[in-house]
């Protein structure tokens, strides 16, 4: 095995997570620090964010607010377990993030990650109806193109082939998908919602009956799909999709665990599109990126469903050690402080026909088929190389990187999702750099 360069650790004994380790190894990019808007390489270059870390740093980069709140909760108040004892953030926490979501989620419950907050969202879905009489509900409806974390659950109601090809075997049983709604050939290019394909939420209704109601516990889709390359709901498809949850007594759980928090221009994407869902998973920006945390938000009509039994009796059996974790809580805590004090969702909402106007300079650009955004969320899909899908984009990530700029591919497609404080000379430099490199691909 070969010696690492002076200053650079040996790179082999890490397993890296959704990467392509050896091509990695062989031209490694590390980072060193950062701040704000930008990291800092360890040969002191700054890059440019353009994807809020993984669509969750909103507040910028080590904000000393949320840097103290931590300090200070590490020096006090390292653990505790959240198993029939508590510590006074993790009450605090819960009660803000309710009071911020939509009036009917009066409840939250903790854990570490989206995909940890997916299959707990789940879980709830199978309890609750259980709870009420309803446990032949056993079935949940997912989406194609979907993504919901990497868990057993999270994986089977995701619609991402490539992360579900090898374990699928091992699929949760009766699991359903509905149609996505990525349709270039009438949507291209639209600004914000696309205008066609509200009827694909009917589709649902095809599903139920195959299935039969009764069986059905849920339905989950992202709100706006992230992973896939930001593809924005039709005009009336969500609504679409409540009215027909309601009909047949399915659950609507919204995963926003990248629109949450000021993504799309309000905290949720519930509130940017005006639909509420029964069950909300959140994590990223909940603690701006800076400390590992989920969280499931769910209808009171859920909760108070669940508190049956006997008073002294556990009503749920699930949780995690890190549940609720005093620093997970203290960095929620002082990110939500910030969010509200800076006016960081209404930033966004006051940027996003910046970014749009910036996004949409890019059509006519060589290779590009498609422009999509709502918010600070946006997308600039490629045509694939002949033969050798994800290589064109995958190039112009690296091109960008090497000019400062870090953008993120899904795919054939560049996401763009920067923090909430930039500024808009700052949209320009990754829109102008992306522009020189999409000339320069093949
Ligand atoms: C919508 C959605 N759900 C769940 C997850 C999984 O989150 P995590 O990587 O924190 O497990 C992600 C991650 O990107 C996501 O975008």
């Amino acid at each position: 095995m070969s010696t690492p360069p002076a200053g650079r650790p040996d790179l082999q004994a890490y397993w890296m997570p959704f990467t392509a380790n050896r091509a990695y190894k062989s031209d490694p990019l590390l980072l060193a620090s950062a701040a704000g808007m930008h990291y800092t390489t360890p040969d002191g270059r700054q890059i440019l964010d353009g994807i809020a870390g993984l669509w969750c740093v909103n507040a910028g980069h080590c904000h000393p607010r949320i840097v103290a709140a931590i300090r200070e909760q590490a020096g006090r108040l390292d653990y505790a377990t959240a198993f029939n004892l508590g510590h006074p953030a993790a009450f605090e926490l819960a009660d803000q993030l309710v009071k911020l979501a939509p009036e009917n989620l009066g409840h939250a419950f903790f854990v570490n990650s989206g995909s940890e907050a997916v299959d707990t969202a789940l879980k709830i879905a199978l309890a609750y109806h259980r709870a009420r009489g309803e446990g032949q509900r056993f079935r949940f409806i997912g989406r194609e193109r979907g993504y919901h974390g990497v868990g057993f659950g999270g994986m089977s109601v995701g619609g991402m082939v490539a992360n579900r090809r090898t374990f699928g075997a091992n699929m949760m049983p009766g699991v359903d998908h509905l149609p996505h709604t990525h349709d270039l050939a009438r949507n291209a290019f639209s600004r914000g919602q696309p205008a066609h394909g509200a009827g694909l939420a009917d589709a649902l209704e095809r599903i139920i009956a195959l299935h039969d109601p009764s069986t059905i516990a849920g339905v989950i889709v992202e709100p706006v799909a992230g992973s896939a390359g930001v593809l924005v709901p039709p005009v009336g498809y969500l609504e679409r999709l409540r009215q027909i949850c309601d009909r047949h007594g399915l659950l609507l759980i919204f995963d926003e665990v990248i629109t949450g928090f000021g993504r799309t221009g309000a905290a949720f994407a519930a509130d940017t599109f005006g639909v509420r869902p029964d069950v909300m998973t959140v994590a990223k920006g909940i603690t701006c990126g800076a400390v590992p945390m989920g969280a499931v938000l769910v209808d009171r009509r859920i909760y108070e469903g669940c508190m049956t039994g006997p008073e002294q009796g556990v009503e749920f059996f699930h949780g995690y050690t890190y549940s609720g974790h005093p620093l997970a809580c203290a960095a929620g805590l002082a990110a939500l402080a910030v969010y509200r004090d800076e006016d960081l969702f209404g930033r966004a909402a006051r940027l996003a026909p910046v970014f749009a106007d910036a996004l949409h300079s890019l059509k006519g650009a060589p290779h590009v088929i498609d422009i999509r955004n709502i918010g600070l969320m946006g997308a600039v899909e490629l045509t694939p190389r002949k033969d050798q899908p994800t290589l064109r984009a995958l190039e112009v990530f690296r091109r960008c990187f090497d000019r400062g700029v870090l953008v993120r591919t899904t795919g054939d497609t560049i996401a763009l999702t920067p923090p909430l404080i930039i500024e808009p000379a700052q949209i320009d430099r990754i829109i102008t750099t992306l522009r020189a490199v999409l000339a320069e691909v093949a």
